[in-house]
C-alpha cells in the first residue's frame, strides 16, 4: 500500500476503531502529496512511549492505546538485560517506572553507577536477567501530573521488544493498517562498553519480523552518532538522528570530540547528519524556542535547513498538561490541568514539520486533521 493510500486508511481506521471522544471529529481531508521514495509529505503522529500520557509509559497497554487511538508510529525505547534480551524503558535505571524498590530480594542490587557522564544511584536493567525483570511490574513515571494513570502501577510487566513488534503485528491485522515501530537505542555506547551491544539483538528482531527493509513501517533514533553511522553501513530502514537544545552526543564526548547538539544543528552540520540519516528528531525548542516569558517565540530556520539536507524532522515531545506547554497557551493555574495543547501543535504544523512524537496520540491526529483541512482550505 503506498503511504498516500495509507493515511486514507489511517483515517478511516481511527474513525471506525476509536470511540469520537478519543479522536475529535472526523475529517475528509484528502492525503497530502507523498514522495514514495523518502516518505516526505506524510504526517506522522507518534505515540511517544506509547500513549504514556494515559498508561504508565513503555507498557503492551501504553502501545496499544496509542494504536487505537490512531497513532501512525510507536516508539520503545530499548535497553538490555544482563542476559541480552532487549526490553522497553526510557533508561536502564528503572526506580521510576517500574516497582522494584519494593521488591526486597532485589535490595542488594541498588547500586551507583555513571552512564554517560551523569552518576546515578538504583537498579539497573543490565543486572537483572530477564527472568528477574519479570518479576517486576511498571509504575507511573510523573503520578502528581497524571494521577490517573497511577490506577495502572501494578498491572503490566517490563515488555520485551519482541512483544512489541509482535503486538505490532497484531494490531496492523485488526486495525487494517500498518502501525510502524519507531525504535530508540538508549545508551548504546555504554552498553557497547559492558559488553550488550544494542545493535546486534535489534537488527535480528527486525529482521525475525519481517521488518528490515527500506519501505518497513520502523525508523531507528539515536541521540548518538556512532551508531546510526555504523547502522547506515548495514540496514535499510530510515534512520533518526536524536538532537537537543542544549549537550552534545555521548559517544562524541566519550571520543573527545567537542561538537555538540548545537553544532549538529546548524546548516552545515545537518547537511552532515543527512550522510547517514534519513530524519532528525529536534527538541520542539529548536524549531520554536520559547521567550523568556514562557510564551512562544520565533520559528528558526531548523525545519528549511533540515529539509534542504533531505532530512524528515520529527520534534519531540508535546503533552497536554499546562506544565509542558508554553504560557500563553496554559488555562488556568493548575500544572496537571489540560491546556491549549492543539493551538501549539498546529503551530508547529505550520512550521513544516513532518510529524511529532506526543504522549497523547489523539491529540496529534486531532491537530494533524485539522491541520490538512486548513491546507486544504487554503489551497
Ligand atoms: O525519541 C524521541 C524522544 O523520545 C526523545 O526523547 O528522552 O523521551 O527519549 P526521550
Ligand atoms: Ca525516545
Amino acid at each position: 500500500m503506498s503511504r498516500a493510500h495509507r493515511r486514507t486508511a489511517v483515517l478511516s481506521a481511527a474513525v471506525l476503531a476509536v470511540p469520537l471522544f478519543l479522536t475529535g471529529p472526523a475529517t475528509a481531508a484528502p492525503p497530502p502529496e507523498v514522495d514514495d521514495e523518502t516518505g516526505a509529505g506524510e504526517l506522522l503522529v507518534i505515540g511517544h512511549r506509547g500513549a504514556s500520557g494515559y498508561r504508565p509509559e513503555h507498557t503492551l497497554a501504553s502501545y496499544e492505546l496509542a494504536a487505537r487511538m490512531g497513532a501512525d508510529y510507536i516508539e520503545p525505547d530499548v535497553v538490555s538485560t544482563s542476559d541480552g534480551v532487549l526490553v522497553t524503558r526510557h533508561e536502564n535505571e528503572i526506580s521510576g517506572t517500574t516497582d522494584v524498590a519494593e521488591h526486597p530480594e532485589f535490595a542488594d542490587r541498588r547500586t551507583t553507577k555513571t552512564i554517560d557522564g551523569v552518576e546515578l544511584t538504583g537498579w539497573f536493567t543490565e543486572d537483572f536477567t530477564l527472568a528477574e525483570l519479570r518479576t517486576l511490574r511498571a509504575v507511573e513515571r510523573l503520578p502528581d501530573v497524571r494521577e490517573e494513570n497511577t490506577l495502572y502501577d501494578g498491572l503490566y510487566q517490563v515488555p520485551t521488544l519482541d512483544e512489541v513488534l509482535e503486538l505490532r503485528a497484531e494490531l496492523s491485522r485488526e486495525l487494517g493498517r500498518e502501525i510502524g515501530v519507531y525504535i530508540e537505542t538508549k545508551h548504546p555506547t555504554y552498553f557497547d562498553g559492558i559488553g550488550l551491544s544494542l545493535e546486534e539483538p535489534l537488527l535480528a528482531a527486525l529482521d525475525e519480523a519481517g521488518l528490515d527493509q527500506r519501505r518497513s513501517p520502523v525508523f531507528i533514533q539515536s541521540f548518538e552518532t556512532t551508531n546510526l553511522r555504523e547502522l547506515d553501513q548495514v540496514v535499510d530502514v530510515p534512520l533518526v538522528q536524536l538532537l537537543s537544545a542544549t549537550g552534545a552526543p555521548a559517544d562524541l564526548v566519550a571520543a573527545g570530540d567537542p561538537r555538540t547538539y548545537a553544532d549538529l544543528s546548524t546548516a552545515a552540520g545537518l547537511a552532515g547528519v543527512g550522510e547517514y540519516a534519513d530524519g532528525v528528531g529536534p527538541e520542539k525548542a529548536q524549531i520554536i524556542p520559547r521567550e523568556a516569558d514562557g510564551t512562544l517565540g520565533e520559528p528558526t530556520s531548523f525545519v528549511a535547513d533540515a529539509h534542504a539536507a533531505d532530512l524528515l524532522v520529527h520534534p519531540y515531545t508535546f503533552r497536554n498538561e499546562n506544565t509542558f506547554l508554553p504560557t500563553e497557551l496554559q488555562e488556568g493555574t493548575a500544572p496537571d490541568d489540560y491546556g491549549r495543547a492543539i493551538d501549539e501543535q498546529l503551530t508547529f504544523w505550520e512550521t513544516g514539520i513532518d510529524g511529532l512524537f506526543t504522549d497523547n496520540p489523539d491529540t496529534g491526529v486531532v491537530s494533524r486533521d485539522l491541520f490538512l483541512d486548513e491546507e486544504q482550505a487554503a489551497a
